[in-house]
């Protein structure tokens, strides 16, 4: 291919956070799955200034705050390659699951981004794994303000993991038969860097309540992976409620969550809770492989559903 023809590839999956949004940010352990869905961008030397074009979801285009987030990302993720472009870019990146609702759009984007940058420019291995973490990181400091990493290594690794960043971040997959699970849409698209900061701001003020929630979480989180090893399905989904409480105390959760949950948990889920931020966004109820009527019975309340599995091998889209 001709130089100037030259394009670069990559893609980043959508992830669901399964237990331990907000308190991992604080060094607690979480569990984290990749969705098989996400975000495929493509890198192409422009013939204008550098820019990036996004199609999201139905075609939609992000306007407003959140068109100023993604554009200040761009940049942040750019300024991790530094030197090795030495070009102007065209970047388009198509993003197949809605945003700002907790299932990691943001960071399935930086990640596409910044694989197809580092694709275009051709660096090896070692330096191209090197940059493309540093950007993505960067990325998401601009969408999140205070990232844990838990949706980097989703959109990165695909999979089931659990996840801890205390000092240094250590994650190990859960190996796992795949499991079902609902998504329930519930309310409209929050910011994650306001939510993060919402609970900053109740850690300040209460912080021995802080704490005890984090330790609740943190033993909730062990013992939920515990019960995922040993199928234990049940004890999942009562950990799920469990969590759910946590995240209602403090403060994310909203009226629509916490009815989303609860129609779950009343047809048949095995447990429900919210997932991601909060403060809008999706619920996720466990519901094995009957549905018991939970897909419906928000279908019913007019909610938008996605029927998924978590678990099983990584799927990260870096591989297609
Ligand atoms: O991007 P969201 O809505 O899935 O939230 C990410 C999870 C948080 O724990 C709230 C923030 C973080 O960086 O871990």
């Amino acid at each position: 291919m001709e130089a100037n023809q030259r394009e670069g590839r990559g893609a980043g999956c959508g992830k669901l956070i399964l237990f331990g949004e907000h308190t991992v940010v604080y060094g607690t352990p979480s569990i984290v799955a990749g969705l098989p869905g996400g975000a495929e961008a493509v890198a192409l030397r422009a013939n204008s200034t550098t820019h990036l074009e996004i199609v999201g979801p139905e075609g939609s285009s992000p306007e407003g705050e959140q068109r100023t987030r993604v554009e200040e990302a761009f940049e942040a993720i750019l300024g991790a390659f530094e030197s090795q472009v030495d070009t102007e870019l065209e970047v388009r990146v198509d993003v197949d699951i809605p945003v700002g609702v907790g299932l990691g759009s943001s960071a399935a984007l930086s990640t596409a981004v910044a694989r197809a940058i580092a694709d275009f420019v051709d660096l090896d291995e070692a330096t191209e794994d090197e940059v493309v973490d540093r950007a993505v990181a960067a990325g998401e400091r601009v969408f999140h303000g205070n990232p844990s990493g838990i949706d980097q290594l989703a959109a990165m690794e695909g999979g089931l993991h659990f996840y801890q960043s205390a000092g240094r971040s250590e994650h190990a997959p859960i190996e796992v038969e795949p499991f079902r699970v609902g998504i329930c849409l519930a309310g409209p698209p929050a910011s994650t860097a306001r939510m993060v900061s919402e609970v900053a701001d109740l850690s300040g003020r209460e912080p021995d309540l802080f704490r005890h929630l984090k330790l609740l979480v943190g033993d909730t989180v062990r013992a939920a992976s515990g019960a995922m090893r040993e199928g234990d399905f049940e004890r999942v989904g009562e950990l799920m409620n469990v969590n759910h409480g946590a995240l209602v105390s403090l403060g994310v959760s909203t009226a629509d969550l916490d009815f989303a949950c609860h129609l779950a948990r009343s047809n048949g889920a095995y447990g429900a809770k919210l997932t991601g931020a909060g403060g809008g966004g999706c619920a996720v109820a466990l519901i094995g492989e009957s549905d018991g009527g939970v897909l419906d019975a928000w279908r019913s309340e007019g909610f938008e559903v996605f029927d998924v599995k978590a678990g099983g091998p990584g799927n990260s889209r870096d591989e297609q």
